[in-house]
């Protein structure tokens, strides 16, 4: 099949290079020159695992070709997806300037009336009223890739969400798509696009759930992985998505409950549910800055190490991740920060006054207090002993990903803070009966 894709950041790029993969013949369109240069060589200008490695057998291959958005006079694909991105508004609602862009000028160029796929997060009834404006065949297909998996994510979908009114536009997407196994969700429009929003906003409260049990814990003196393992084993529960932490970033989830949240409000309802899992995120970035007050007592002129800056490991992306609000909370407080993340790397992702560190170790010498922002499998093996000569007094650790084991630190001398782990008062009494979530041997398997 002849496929366009209107877009090529992390959703677009990923989209096009799976397509092609899967035996179509796919021009991948960005406005950006520098991106579609970086691409044309195989490299994105972005990290995900897999990604590059796929261009550049695809673009050997002859099935994926990319344009710059001004060298294309006329399109001529049976279907196009649309990736462009769709940031939020000051009002929390979304921007929908790049999408209403991209498909104007869809509509001037197009050789054939174009069947659209719309992969950006819309609004539920947008699609509907973009497709009559513009006069589109149209489907709603929202996406559920993760970042740092989105390769894997697309191969191996759990489900293909298609809304649109026309059997035979439903017939050619579900063709497009017919090398994947996984079970088609067909509705209309507006359903399609409240499915994407509803996976997210449901999967921003069980974390914020889990968040606000973690905190119950550390006031009651419980245990919060015990309490997962607890409650993971009933399968109506499940393990996943109850990491607790210093909360959920990214540039999909916040986004996206945000808008909920603004969709609700200019519908005369209000979505208690919501706001309270956005003001439970927003506390759980603050609880670093408490244990360090706690720990350190005034915090201007402290040391102060953050180790992660990416919002999740396995990806380079920064936006709403905790850290960066974390780091610019500390240095208002007059502390000095020095910064290490894997993958970013760059000096400018910090705030002003913050120092980004070239390893975890050089972060950390001097230090009174760390804060583990970001949960990369190298923090776990870091030499903790001899880090520990190197930082200086108290040694605290605040682990804002529960990803250390808090018992080790402590031998070592380090006074650990995690999230919801007891602070400490229940530690003697769990003795050997312990149980740990092992973070580094895939995220979510319990071992004894
Ligand atoms: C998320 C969804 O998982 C995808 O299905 C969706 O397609 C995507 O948003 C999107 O809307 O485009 P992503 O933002 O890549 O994907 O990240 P997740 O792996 O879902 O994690 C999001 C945030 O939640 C991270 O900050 C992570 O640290 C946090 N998190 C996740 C927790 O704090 N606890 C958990 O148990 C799980």
């Amino acid at each position: 099949m002849k496929v366009a894709v209107l877009g090529l950041g992390r959703v677009g790029a990923v989209a096009a290079a799976c397509l092609a993969e899967a035996g179509h013949r796919v021009l991948g369109i960005d406005v950006d020159p520098r991106r579609v240069r970086s691409l044309q060589k195989g490299r994105a200008d972005f990290f995900e695992p897999g990604l590059d490695q796929l261009l550049r057998v695809v673009l050997a291959a002859g099935a994926l070709s990319l344009k710059r958005l001004d060298e294309m006079d006329r399109l001529d694909a049976e279907v196009t997806l649309i990736a462009v991105g769709t940031p939020s508004l000051p009002s929390g609602g979304p921007d929908l300037s790049s999408v209403r862009a991209a498909l104007g000028w869809l509509v001037e160029r197009a050789l054939r009336p174009p069947l659209v796929l719309m992969k950006s997060t819309l609004p539920p009834g947008t699609g509907q009223s973009l497709r009559d404006q513009y006069r589109l065949r149209y489907v709603a297909n929202p996406e559920f890739l993760r970042e740092g998996q989105a390769v894997h994510d697309w191969r191996q979908p759990d489900r293909i969400v298609l809304g649109g009114g026309d059997r035979r536009d439903i017939r050619l997407a579900q063709q497009l798509y017919a090398n994947l196994e996984a079970p088609f969700v067909i509705t209309d429009i507006a359903t399609a696009e409240m499915i994407k929003y509803a996976a997210n906003a449901f999967l921003c409260t069980k974390i914020s759930f889990i968040n606000e049990i973690a905190n119950l814990c550390d006031h009651l003196g419980a245990d919060i992985d015990d309490v997962v393992a607890g409650i993971a084993l009933d399968p109506r529960i499940g393990p996943s998505f109850l990491r607790a932490g210093i909360g959920y970033g990214g540039p999909c989830f916040p986004k996206d409950v945000r808008a909920l949240g603004y969709l609700s409000a200019l519908n005369g309802y209000s979505c208690d549910l919501l706001r309270a899992t956005i003001s439970v995120n927003n506390h759980q970035r603050l609880l670093p800055i408490q244990a360090l007050r706690q720990g350190l007592g005034v915090l201007s002129g402290r040391e102060i190490a953050i180790l992660g800056l990416a919002f999740k490991p396995d990806t380079d992306d920064i936006r709403e991740g905790p850290a960066l609000e974390i780091v610019r909370l500390l240095l208002a407080e007059g502390a000095r920060v020095r910064a290490y993340d894997p993958m970013v790397r760059k000096g400018e992702a910090l705030p002003e006054g913050a120092v980004m560190a070239p390893s975890a170790q050089e972060a950390l010498a001097g230090a009174q207090a760390l804060v583990l922002c970001t949960e990369w499998e190298e923090f776990s093996r870091l030499d903790w002993e001899s880090i520990r000569h190197t930082m200086l007094p108290p040694y605290l650790v605040f682990d804002g990903r529960n990803a250390l084991r808090p018992e080790g630190l402590r031998r070592l001398g380090y006074h650990y803070v995690g999230v919801g782990r007891g602070r400490g008062r229940n530690e003697k009494a769990a003795g050997g009966h312990r149980r740990d979530w092992a973070w580094s041997a895939g995220l979510g398997r319990l071992v004894e």
